[in-house]
Parts: structure tokens; sequence; C-alpha cells
């Protein structure tokens, strides 16, 4: 096992929040295009984004792994219970999860691989990592295991080092998702799969303005009661209504190099799980 490579520390920024807009999917992935993007609803310079989420994500480490659950009602489990089927991890399979955060996933892959072949737990925040790093240690995963510090954008691992590289709401984050892409399948070995499970858009209109108004009017109230943070889940709510829709997000995919790409909505396109093979 390896310690936690470290990155330079990245400040939160304070930031105005705007009030909910309407997001059309065009909006959502232009802006990846020149020297500004988004930040929730907010547009900011691409530069200045990465700092933002780090605030996030410094901010609500300690409380994340209780919040998923209220704020879910669990559901989250059941979403990264199917992502580990659709993973069918083996021994012996070269892993990378990527965004591993506090290591949902990497610890249910880590049982699977029980110390054979290698996994690494991959995020850019080490508040967020260095609890994953805990947790998989309670759980008696140790061998084989390596953790890194990584931007997504841009990873320090060999061409074609994995069999299996996953990322669980992670994505809708990252400044540049096409970079991110590219350079999964880069790392990925020919054969090797991509897996990446992230909010994404309820077709149904009943239950897309039920979710709205969950997530505008209740989910940065959970935010402030639980975790003191009101502003880290407004941004939640809105980074993922910007976050590109099924049918683009496989249209990034495609452009990344990857084929048999396919997407299957959870919890009626809430969330959908994305994936794709390095042919
Ligand atoms: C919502 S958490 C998900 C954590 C975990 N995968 C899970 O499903 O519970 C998002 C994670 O993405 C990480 N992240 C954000 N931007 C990133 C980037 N550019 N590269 C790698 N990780 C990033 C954050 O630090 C955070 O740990």
């Amino acid at each position: 096992m390896t310690e936690i490579q470290p990155t330079p520390s990245n400040q939160p920024t304070q930031h105005e929040y705007q009030q909910p807009v309407e997001v059309t999917n065009a909006q959502a992935t232009t802006a990846s295009q020149d020297e500004k993007t988004h930040f929730g609803y907010s547009t900011v310079d691409k530069k200045e984004k990465e700092k933002l989420v780090a605030g996030v994500f410094d901010s609500v480490a300690s409380k994340y792994d209780v919040m998923n659950d209220v704020m879910s009602a669990g559901v989250h489990r059941f979403w990264k219970y199917y992502t580990i089927l659709a993973a069918d991890v083996r021994p012996n399979m070269q892993v990378l999860d990527l965004a591993s955060g506090t290591c949902d996933l990497a610890i249910q892959m880590g049982k699977k691989l029980a110390g054979t072949g290698s996994l690494v737990a991959s995020d850019i925040n080490e508040s967020m990592l260095n609890i994953g790093k805990e947790r998989m240690t309670d759980n008696g995963l140790v061998k084989n295991i390596d953790y890194q510090l990584a931007n997504a954008e841009s990873l320090p691992f060999a061409d074609s080092r994995f069999d299996l590289v996953t990322m669980a709401f992670g994505l809708r984050n990252v400044t540049n998702k096409d970079q991110a892409l590219r350079e999964i399948f880069r790392v990925l070995k020919p054969g090797g799969k991509c897996l990446v499970l992230e909010f994404s858009k309820p077709a149904d209109k009943l239950l897309n303005s039920v979710y709205d108004f969950y997530s505008f009017n209740i989910l940065p109230k959970m935010g402030k009661l639980i975790a003191k943070d009101e502003e880290s889940y407004r941004y939640l709510a809105e980074s993922i209504r910007m976050h590109p829709d099924q049918e683009t997000l496989k249209g990034l995919f495609d452009e990344a190099g990857f084929r048999l790409t396919k997407y299957q909505n959870l919890s009626g396109g809430i969330v959908a799980l994305h994936q794709g093979i390095k042919v």
C-alpha cells in the first residue's frame, strides 16, 4: 500500500450562487469548448472550477457518507451495487476507480479482487481520499491497493494498464469531460471496460418536476441541517442539471474512441450507468 501522493492544496473560493434556471443540453456541453465553464449554474473561468469543486468536497468530506444515505434514502447503494455487477471484477484484474472519494466502489471491487491483481483508488481531493483509504483499511483491504491523487483529465498511469476503469458521481465535477474520457480510454487495455455512473435526466415529466422540487427546495436544506453546508448541496443540484444527458454523454464516449457504448437508466433516469469498451 502506498502513501497518498500530495498535490497543491486548493483553497475554497467565495462564490455567489444563482437561482435555478432552465438549462438546455446544448448549454450544458458548449461551455467546455472555450475558456469558460460551468460551476453549477454559474459561468466561471476553467482554471477556477477545479478550486471551487475542491472547496465543495473539502467542505462535505466528513459528512459525505451520511449525506449520501440521507439524500438518496439509501438508494445510492443500489446504484453502486448495480455498477459492481456490471463491472464483473474477477481475480487478477487491474482496476482503477476514479473520483473514488470515500471508496464505496473501491471497497466492493477490492473484496472481489481479494488481494489479487491490483486496485488503484484515485481522486483529486485529499480530504475525500483520506477517508476512502481509512475505510478500505478498516475493511481489511491493504494488499495490492494503491491510492493516487490525480485529476481525471491527466492520469499519471501508463497506456493500456487497466482492465477496468470505474467512475461514480465524479464526471460531472470534471472541467473537461471529453479529456477525462480520452484519458480513461488511453489507460485501458484493448478489450478493457469503462463504467461511468452519474446523475442524468429522468425521461418522465412528472418525475422530473418532483425531482426538481426535491433538489432545489429540500436537498440544500438537508445539507444545511446535517452537513452545515447549504451551498455545496445547491451546487450538487445545479451540477446535476448542467451535466450532459444520457445520449449526449454516450456521444462523448463514442468521440473518445469507445465502442459498444450503451447506458442503462436507473431510478427512471435520475441516474444512468454508461459503459464503453476499448476495442
Ligand atoms: C460525489 S463524489 C463521488 C465519490 C464516490 N465515487 C462515490 O460514488 O461515492 C465526487 C468525487 O469526485 C472527485 N473529483 C472532482 N473533480 C475531479 C477530477 N477532476 N478528477 C478526479 N476526481 C475528481 C471529488 O474530489 C469527489 O471525491
